[in-house]
């Protein structure tokens, strides 16, 4: 109790002199966000990435679904980006804008369904490069999945590129985000940009305009944690020339050859493959769950493949997705108990990230099972950021 008391009398006289240490006094809300001081993002355990926001609470890629993320204690906040017919880039997922607008309840817009080739597939529907920004930002988004609270239906918009960046950058902590380049193959096919530039030039100026750059734990990233992602690797080759920043290989199930350059899983997965990515920059593999760990027919988990352990012989992170709380989306082997998914996944295989639906879920098991260490600090923004664990672990 002593030591607590006398610890809690170094954290108040520190906290008073944090601002002498920042070298200002009252931080703008959303005016420089280098300036104020901001506790860093942790690198100590799995990364909490919110996919598509707290998606698994409100309709995904909103600004309320984002918001929630960053409350309950998401590392980075996950968003497709698409475009739009003027080559705007948006926070949306899907090619069309059928299974999560109300697009169809427009009858100025009636005459836009068309049928595309999508990946070696025709689809039919509304599509996202059919729509200007503003008949976009005209439509309301839906939930995705029936299991999940209806009530906030039909009541928020999709937003830009450029407003999902300001929310991670507006947050009361260093916040990361981790954007996908969505379908470049398709959006360069069907969306035309001036001087000839392509969808992977305008995502990443889009990023770089912004502040965000530098290598993985470089000074710069941790300011502005950005990790870049995408199923196609030409996009991520291209990508690598633009920026310094990391990038992370997204990889689809084994049935499915990639977008842009019709290589297997086989061919993807092989350690030649792997030591290739590595060489353009790639720092992370974010694989399909359901590929390391495959389900059975009757809903149970097999023994794990070796990915993880040749991925992490090439000093490849692995993140896999999604992780989600339906009961009908877990196996039996967690006892329909997503704590138990975490914990498997966390000490079992030994993940790096997690992108999950649910990131108060995945915070609230890392808190319980490993809250973050307190260590000797050994600068002034580490002492400040250790205060603020220790001040969030009495009062929380
Ligand atoms: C905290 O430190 C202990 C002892 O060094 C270590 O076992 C544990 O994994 C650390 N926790 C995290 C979240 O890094
Ligand atoms: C279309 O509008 C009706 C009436 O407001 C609503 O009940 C329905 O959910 C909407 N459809 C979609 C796909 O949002
Ligand atoms: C898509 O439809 C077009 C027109 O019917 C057809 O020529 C093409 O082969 C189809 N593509 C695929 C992948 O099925
Ligand atoms: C893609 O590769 C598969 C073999 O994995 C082959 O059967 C198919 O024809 C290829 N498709 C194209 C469009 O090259």
């Amino acid at each position: 109790m002593a030591r607590r008391m006398g610890s809690l009398l170094v954290i108040l006289v520190l906290l008073a002199a944090a601002p002498l240490v920042a070298g200002r006094s009252v931080p703008l809300p959303s005016a420089s966000q280098q300036q104020a001081y901001k506790k860093p993002i942790q690198t100590q355990r799995p990364f909490n990435i919110a996919h598509r926001g707290a998606s698994g609470e409100f309709p995904e890629e909103t600004v309320e679904a984002y918001h929630r993320a960053i409350e309950v204690g998401a590392d980075f906040i996950e968003t497709d980006v698409s475009a739009t017919k003027d080559g705007k880039l948006i926070c949306f997922h899907d090619v069309t804008l059928d299974d999560t607008t109300d697009v169809v309840n427009y009858t100025k817009f009636a005459d836009r369904k068309r049928t595309y080739e999508v990946e070696r597939v025709n689809v039919t529907g509304f599509f996202t490069v059919d729509f200007t920004l503003e008949e976009i930002q005209s439509l309301r988004i839906n939930q995705r999945f029936d299991t999940r609270d209806p009530s906030y239906n039909g009541k928020f918009g999709i937003i830009t590129f450029d407003e999902f960046i300001q929310i991670a950058l507006n947050a009361d902590r260093v916040v990361g985000i981790y954007p996908e380049c969505k379908n470049p193959v398709f959006m360069n096919q069907h969306v035309k940009w001036p001087e000839g530039k392509t969808f992977e030039d305008e995502f990443t100026e889009t990023l770089l305009k912004h502040g965000y750059k530098g290598k993985y734990l470089s000074k710069d990233w941790q300011k502005q944690p950005l990790l870049i992602q995408s199923f196609a690797p030409t996009a991520l080759k291209k990508i690598s020339k633009l920026t310094d920043s990391p990038l992370v290989f997204l990889i689809d199930d084994v049935t499915v050859n990639t977008q842009d350059n019709n290589l297997t899983f086989a061919e993807i997965t092989s350690n030649e493959y792997f030591k290739y990515l590595k060489s353009i920059g790639v720092v992370g593999l974010g694989p399909w769950k359901d590929t390391i760990a495959v389900p059975d027919a009757q809903n149970f988990i097999q023994t794990p493949t070796d990915f993880v352990a040749r991925a992490h012989a090439h000093g490849l992170q692995v993140h896999p997705y999604t992780f989600r709380n339906e009961n009908s989306r877990l196996k039996y082997n967690y006892h329909l108990d997503p704590y138990v998914e975490y914990s498997f996944w966390t000490n079992e295989i030994g993940v790096d990230g997690f992108f999950t639906d649910f990131p108060r879920t995945l915070h609230m098991y890392q808190e319980w099972t490993s809250p973050l260490n307190v260590t000797k600090a050994k600068s002034a923004a580490e002492l400040i950021s250790k205060i603020a664990d220790l001040v969030d672990s009495y009062t929380n």
